[in-house]
């Protein structure tokens, strides 16, 4: 099994950083085809702590892996201060991004702070909604812009002046020297020109080779412009359509379809989030999974599992399989709570109602499960896990229909329970 996507069936966060690093040892391509550096994927390998935000988690292993597709937002200074990090540990991987990527510019960071986005909504203030805007309004400069400089530098200033006419000239904004600015990114951007190319074009023929591609998800189902919970989502497509769209791959060329599922729920930024906790329970969860957003240092709203929101998931996805992270951080609860349906009006819903107006006025319904003592970081078999962990991951697939195939314990990339034995052969655990 060679073509793999992996999705956040959550609202992001659910540690797909650390399998795409995983699944990417073996692949020969590991590509993002959505979000920008709102995404914050970390990897723990070799002692070893890696934060990711534009490259894909698979640009550790080096090589020629690493492929930014085109619906992504790329930030070119972000960009080349993430390759600059790498470099200087050791590592130089030969990208690929598509000329069809859009670019994420300072004005669209300056745009965003002055909407109030990041209040309203509790964005991440990396300019990702005005970004996407521009792409959707047919005025952005996309990647494959920056060939043609003239052409570049005419574009740059036409969208800045439009941009000073809807936000006054005052502040940043009214500072930023179009032609400056233009010659910094062409100049910045200069060494990797080379590595411009038809991405679509580059994963559609590597897997008419039959060549191993991961597709690296950023963000998670309910932050999805179309499925999430609007608007209080991110903006580009997070599920499975995505990659049809930020990649130009059908997905029916996908051979594993892996829903990403934190053992609990966080939830990062506004938004209804029916099965959160505040007090000792979120206290726990928080610091034993050190939910603090890895791009904005922001603490996570914690909570229990939601299965309610994670079958909507499967419906949108078709998931082929789970991979269940951080599950140690569940040890020492005496029991876990998993809500399995909602209320509504005294009545118990068939469906997640995915509108946030229905949805602040749901009540989730909780099945109480016995929690475990014992730590578990230590085991690499489903059989040395507590029965009461054994019989948690039990309750999830029988109640979602879908296998568990990965069970993560802990940080780092060794600490995995690989189920599958086609998997175990394709990560050599
Ligand atoms: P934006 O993507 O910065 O526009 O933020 C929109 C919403 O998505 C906010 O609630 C963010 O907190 C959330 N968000 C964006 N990226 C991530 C992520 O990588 N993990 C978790 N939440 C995210």
């Amino acid at each position: 099994m060679s073509v793999i996507a992996i999705l956040g069936a959550q609202w992001g966060d659910e540690s797909k950083g650390k399998l795409a690093h995983l699944l990417s040892k073996e692949a020969d391509f590991c590509a993002r085809f959505n979000g920008g550096t709102n995404a914050g994927h970390t990897v723990v390998a070799g002692g070893q702590e890696f934060k990711f935000h534009l490259l894909p988690s698979g640009s550790l292993w080096g090589g020629g892996k690493a492929v930014l597709g085109n619906g992504m937002v790329i930030d070119p200074f972000a960009l080349v201060q993430e390759l600059e990090l790498l470099r200087k540990r050791g590592c130089d991987p030969k990208i690929h991004i598509s000329e069809a990527a859009h670019l994420l510019l300072p004005y669209h960071r300056l745009s965003e702070r002055l909407s109030g986005a990041e209040e309203e909504i509790g964005t991440t203030g990396r300019g990702i909604g005005p970004a996407y805007r521009d792409k959707a309004v047919r005025t952005g400069l996309r990647v494959g812009d920056l060939l043609f400089p003239a052409h570049f530098r005419q574009k740059l200033e036409q969208n800045l002046s439009r941009e000073r006419k809807a936000w006054g000239e005052s502040g940043e904004l009214g500072r930023l020297d179009p032609r400056k600015l233009a010659g910094e990114i062409l100049k910045l951007m200069e060494p990797l020109r080379e590595r411009i190319v038809d991405t679509a074009q580059l994963l559609n023929r590597a897997l008419d080779e039959g060549k191993r591609v991961i597709f690296e998800g950023a963000q998670g189902t309910l932050l999805d412009i179309d499925f999430g919970t609007y608007p209080f989502v991110t903006s580009s497509s997070t599920t499975i359509g995505g990659i049809g769209i930020g990649a130009g791959v059908s997905p029916k060329r996908l051979e594993r379809i892996t829903g990403v599922v934190k053992s609990y729920a966080t939830r990062v930024g506004a938004g209804p989030f029916p099965t959160e906790e505040e007090g000792p329970v979120s206290d726990r969860l928080r610091r034993r999974g050190r939910e603090f957003g890895t791009t904005t240092g922001r603490p996570r709203r914690c909570g229990w599992l939601d299965l309610a929101a994670l079958r909507y998931a499967h419906m949108i996805n078709g998931f082929t399989e789970l991979a269940l992270m951080k599950l140690d951080v569940l040890s020492g609860f005496p029991q876990l709570r998993v809500a399995t349906t909602y209320r509504r009006a005294g009545e118990v819903l068939a469906d997640f109602p995915p509108n946030v107006e229905a949805l602040k006025e749901c009540k989730p319904v909780y099945e109480t499960l016995p929690g475990w003592e014992e730590e578990i970081g230590e085991c690499r078999h489903f059989n040395e896990l507590p029965s009461a962990a054994k019989a948690y991951i039990d309750f999830i697939e029988g109640q979602l229909g879908v296998p568990v195939s990965i069970i993560s314990v802990g940080p780092g990339v060794e600490a995995t329970i690989v189920r599958a034995p086609t998997l175990a052969e394709n990560l050599r655990l």
